[in-house]
């Protein structure tokens, strides 16, 4: 078995395991964002985590009205300066926890007095010590380069932590439902076995998403293109009607994730819009309407509330881009030119 097959599969007890363990930890920080009370948040992360980052984005934003920030680790690092963040709080995201340049962002934030909190799969790594709090998603070894359960994981941490500052029963009792949604969404990823050979030759791609699930349009973006070596974009559904729509011409594969919810009517419009032109619509819902417009339709979960949706509907595109690596005899679990800890300065 590939080592990428095992962590997919490993998906619903990681995220079991961290809601009961970090429960405590999520208690401690939730209180100390209280008492700090800060005007910002300001995420620094790189590649995958950095999908994890634009998941928190949406989250804070729309529940805890938070204006986020994607921090710029350049400004820190090549150009030596930092912006004003003493009031901020500064959330590093990090498989590996040991990319100096996330770490130089939350040491300078540190040094002005910002609230600063990491989330990685290593305790005892560099950005683990330099924040003052630090969740574990204790997810056991990530052997396969490409990251899946590390990235599941970061999103279950980030919508602990906001459930728990919100303290509200009803987010609590949706997410204690996570673990069972996403089990019941690998059982649905594994029909992709079946049809992933008619994409065998695609040479370009585009994945599109709304929302909450702007991040998952990156992250299935980023596992197609580092597995299977194809030229593809990630894009929110209202850029890529401002120019890239011109590309769509018959045959042209587009991802598109579109869960029930409030981005659905305009996913749904984009989708029809898509089947004018005759493209090839993949799509990942739990929305009748809009897997009824889909080539091949992905499913999730019916129900799930659509700020839990990312932890799932990214697994479809998990499952897509490793049996379409396999397809191509690529290496699935050590892709060409990388490593597993990227270390940027
Ligand atoms: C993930 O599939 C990639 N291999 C890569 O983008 C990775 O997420 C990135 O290097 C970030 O690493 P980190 O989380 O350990 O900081």
């Amino acid at each position: 078995m590939l080592h990428i097959e095992r962590e997919i599969a490993e998906q619903p007890e990681i995220i079991r395991h961290l809601l009961d363990r970090e429960r405590s930890m999520a208690q401690r920080i939730a209180n100390a964002i209280r008492k700090f009370n800060p005007n910002f948040m300001y995420i620094a992360a790189r590649g995958t985590s950095d999908n994890a980052a634009r998941y928190a984005q949406y989250l804070f934003g729309i529940h805890a009205r938070m204006p986020v920030a994607l921090a710029t680790p350049s400004v820190h690092t090549l150009y030596e300066t930092s912006p004003h963040l003493s009031r901020g709080l500064v959330l590093a995201i990090s498989q590996s926890g040991k990319s100096e340049d996330v770490c130089r962002v939350v040491t300078d934030a540190r040094e002005q007095g910002a609230l600063t909190v990491s989330i990685t799969n290593d305790p005892n790594s560099p950005l683990a010590q330099a924040s003052e709090f630090h969740l574990n998603l204790d997810t056991g070894p990530e052997i396969s380069v490409a990251a899946t359960k590390t990235y599941t994981a970061q999103l279950g941490a980030v919508a602990l932590l906001l459930t728990t500052l919100k303290d509200s029963a009803e987010l609590h009792a949706s997410l204690a439902g996570l673990p069972d949604a996403i089990r019941e969404t690998l059982i649905e990823s594994e029909a992709i076995h079946n049809w992933i050979e008619r994409y065998r030759y695609i040479e370009r791609f585009v994945t599109i998403g709304r929302g909450y699930n702007y991040c998952t349009a990156f992250e299935i973006s980023l596992k197609i293109k580092e597995l299977c070596y194809i030229v593809g974009e990630g894009y929110s559904e209202a850029d890529f009607r401002h120019g890239p729509f011109a590309l769509i011409d018959p045959g042209f594969p587009a991802i598109v994730v579109a869960p029930a919810g409030k981005t659905q009517p305009v996913l749904k419009d984009f989708l029809e819009k898509l089947n004018e032109r005759q493209a090839e619509s993949l799509v990942i819902s739990n929305d009748a309407d809009v897997l009824h417009l889909a080539r091949k339709p992905m499913r999730i979960p019916v129900g799930m509330p659509e700020w839990l949706t990312p932890i799932a509907a990214v697994i479809p595109g998990q499952v897509f881009a490793m049996r379409l690596a396999t397809e191509k005899g690529h290496n699935v679990d050590q892709p060409r030119g990388l490593n597993k800890v990227t270390v940027t300065r």
